[in-house]
């Protein structure tokens, strides 16, 4: 009882501080803003602010929603692990909320007033990602006209968030591991080690494990990222929550869009209820603003292609290029049951590309292995 009365305090007060987001976003910029060496630097980083301030307007500041049990154990492992310092690897699918929990355990913790600082590991190319996260010297390499602080000084006495950290270049991999080691650094071009205190909260939607199989991930960071992992789950595995997501989406878009929306109809409610939301929250949230935009009385009003598409959800097909192949390689694996000589041949590619792309894109090449096992059993 009195553990769930601190549990509600905590986060009503997670939930009183992000309604204030200015006050938050000032609180934790400004020590990062007195860190910076100089108004170059801070010029260099200004992004940051702007990046900020989205955040606030978006409604993953606002309560955190569900009372599915699978997802009131994630926020609980969350609120424990939040007042240690502890390094927390997130794992759910794309859309689950990853960076929603990141946020709340840095504003849980004792750092909640420093810096909360994000690298998508993904969006930054693998040449400028060293840079990022450590700094750089001026002249350290061609372009590097100024000096760079990098993201791990920014997160000093904060927490840094790696986002997407299964993406980040094997190459890459063992500085992390040393910073995480020994905490401490050095900016490309230095040989002046720099002392750091940071929390790390990583999140990816790949299975490092298996990654880790498959030899694109190193076991050893692997063992140092996951020392308190907490799993969201997909929103098809708690469909329960469905109803009052959409709810709170609907409230958030309509007074956003000024518009008076009283209600969704149980049939709308069903369709949404019963769809799997392959793009988890993220997608359901989309949703319900396209909804908002088109209502014009008092009920959501989705339009009529997008009931359809809820009734007879057409099956996801890879998007990007890098999709592409990854599933094409994986399912010419399949056929050959993971031996990389044949696949190799069928792709018309030498066996030493295949094994470098199995290593990039993350190919599980074990469980293709395992399902010829399986089926010989
Ligand atoms: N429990 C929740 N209650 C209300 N909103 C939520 C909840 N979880 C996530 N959201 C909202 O869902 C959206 C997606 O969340 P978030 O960006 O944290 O997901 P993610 O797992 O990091 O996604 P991706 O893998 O695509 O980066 C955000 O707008 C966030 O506000
Ligand atoms: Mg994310």
């Amino acid at each position: 009882m009195a553990w769930q009365s601190h549990r509600n305090s905590l986060l009503g007060h997670c939930a009183r501080r992000s309604r204030e987001p200015h006050r938050r976003t000032e609180e934790q910029y400004m020590p990062m803003k007195s860190n910076l060496a100089d108004r170059h630097t801070f010029v260099q980083h200004k992004w940051l602010d702007r990046d900020f301030n989205q955040d606030s307007a978006n409604p993953r500041d606002s309560d955190i929603i569900g009372n599915s049990a699978s997802l009131q154990e994630s926020l609980t492992q969350a609120e424990t692990v939040a007042s240690t310092d502890c390094t927390v690897l997130i794992v759910g699918e794309t859309g689950t909320g990853k960076e929603f929990f990141a946020r709340m355990i840095h504003n849980l913790s004792a750092r909640k007033h420093r810096a909360l600082i994000k690298v998508n590991c993904a969006a930054i190319p693998a040449g400028l990602l060293e840079s990022e996260l450590f700094g750089c010297e001026r002249g350290a390499f061609t372009g590097a006209v100024t000096q760079r602080i990098g993201r791990f000084e920014l997160a000093d006495k904060g927490t840094l968030f790696l986002d997407e950290v299964g993406d980040l270049p094997l190459e890459l991999q063992p500085k992390l591991l040393r910073v995480l080691q020994e905490q401490e650094f050095e900016r490309l071009g230095s040989t002046r080690s720099i002392q750091t205190d940071v929390r790390i909260i990583a999140a990816t939607h790949r299975d490092l494990s298996k990654m880790v199989s498959a030899g694109a991930f190193r076991e050893d960071l692997f063992y140092r990222l996951n020392v308190f992992p907490i799993a969201i789950p997909p929103v098809r595995e708690r469909a329960g929550d469905i109803p009052q997501l959409a709810q709170h989406f609907t409230r958030h878009y309509a007074h956003r869009f000024h518009k008076t929306i009283e209600g969704i109809c149980p049939q709308v409610m069903e369709a949404l209820t019963r769809y799997s939301w392959p793009g988890n929250i993220r997608e359901l949230q989309n949703f319900i603003e396209r909804a908002v935009i088109l209502s014009n009385g008092s009920m959501l009003t989705p339009s009529c292609a997008e009931m359809m598409r809820l009734q007879h959800p057409i099956a996801t097909e890879p998007v990007t290029l890098i999709d592409v192949e990854r599933a094409h390689i994986a399912r010419i694996l399949g056929q050959v049951n993971g031996e990389m000589t044949r696949a190799a041949a069928l792709l018309g590619i030498p066996r030493t590309t295949l094994f470098y792309k199995v290593r990039r894109l993350g190919i599980d090449v074990l469980s293709a292995r395992r399902r010829k096992t399986d089926s010989a059993c």
